[in-house]
């Protein structure tokens, strides 16, 4: 093992084999390593996982579904959940049995993205995680019946899905950066965005949601390697068809919640985007 070694752990991390010989635990690259002292072999590595527990997690569209899902695992694992949601009545509905916190944010819209998020950081801190799931899915031909076009539903769907996400993560990072890292990984936090596999099989009239998803999946990279250097890692989702109001069936909510938890443990994942989709390949229609 080369490189920057790191403080021995406390005298309970040392370990006498059955043959006698000395395993010590060390902190090395956020991970504790055992290390044989007697062939001065390394052994194994358990990587840490960072710690939720207490820590602000911020979930927009959370008061329904996939986001919904990651409010209540999070929240089961001891995080303080606040959900931003444009429907801030369903939100303080569904997500009242966990004590989570509520606001009202339409998060296509600059100027309530930055109040949601200014008010909130003065209420209760930086998020150590952003989880965004808000978001919509328009379908419409490019041109339709009678050579109707449809650049409405592709602004708006631009809009809420792409810039939403943007704004979101840009207003919530500038606040995750003046956070202090954590010990045990050495991390500030997690944003973990959503696209969708439509974003490379999109099907017909899903022009606008393929391209919004796209710009979800494509911007996971060079932000990922923008906050790298400062302990924030960038993940992104891109589920199948869930069992959730849009639209019926297929994976679980639960299973994108786990995938999102995951994701936060692992600190190796970053600047990439997951297909959480059962193999599923969506066809033309
Ligand atoms: N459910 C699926 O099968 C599926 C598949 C692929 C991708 N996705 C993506 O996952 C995300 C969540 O999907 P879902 O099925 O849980 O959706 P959902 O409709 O159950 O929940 C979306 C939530 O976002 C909120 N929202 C909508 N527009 C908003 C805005 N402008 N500002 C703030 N909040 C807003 C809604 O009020 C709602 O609570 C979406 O981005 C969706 O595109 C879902």
């Amino acid at each position: 093992m080369t490189g920057k070694l790191a403080v021995i752990l406390e005298a309970s991390q040392i370990f006498w084999t059955e043959s006698g010989f000395v395993h010590i635990v060390i902190q090395y690259n956020n991970m504790r390593c055992r290390w044989h002292v007697n062939r001065e072999e390394h052994v194994g590595c358990e990587p840490e996982a960072m710690n939720i527990s207490d820590e602000q997690i911020w979930i927009t569209g959370g008061g329904s579904g996939l986001g919904l899902a990651c409010a209540r695992r999070f929240a089961a694992d001891g995080a303080k959940i606040t959900i931003f949601d444009l429907d801030d009545e369903a939100a303080t509905e569904r997500a009242s049995e966990i004590g989570a916190s509520v606001v009202k944010v339409d998060v296509g819209d600059e100027a309530s993205v930055a109040s949601a998020v200014e008010s909130t950081v003065a209420y209760s801190g930086a998020p150590r995680v952003l989880v965004n799931c808000a978001g919509i899915g328009l379908a419409a031909r490019i041109v339709g019946r009678e050579g109707r076009l449809s650049t409405d539903v592709f602004s708006k769907t631009i809009q809420v899905n792409l810039i939403g996400t943007y704004l979101m993560m840009s207003h919530a990072a500038r606040a995750m950066l003046e956070l202090e890292t954590l010990e045990d990984t050495g991390e500030r936090g997690v944003i973990i965005n959503t696209a969708s596999v439509a974003w490379q099989d999109g099907q017909l009239g899903q022009a606008a949601y393929a391209a919004s998803k796209g710009g979800v999946a494509s911007m996971c990279l060079p932000a990922a390697r923008e906050f790298g250097q400062f302990g924030v890692r960038v993940m992104t989702i891109a589920p199948g068809l869930f069992e959730t109001p849009f639209p019926s069936r297929l994976g679980m909510a639960e299973e994108y919640a786990l995938l999102a938890s995951q994701i936060v443990e692992n600190s190796y994942l970053n600047g990439t985007v997951i297909r959480l989709d059962g193999a599923v390949r969506l066809p033309r229609k």
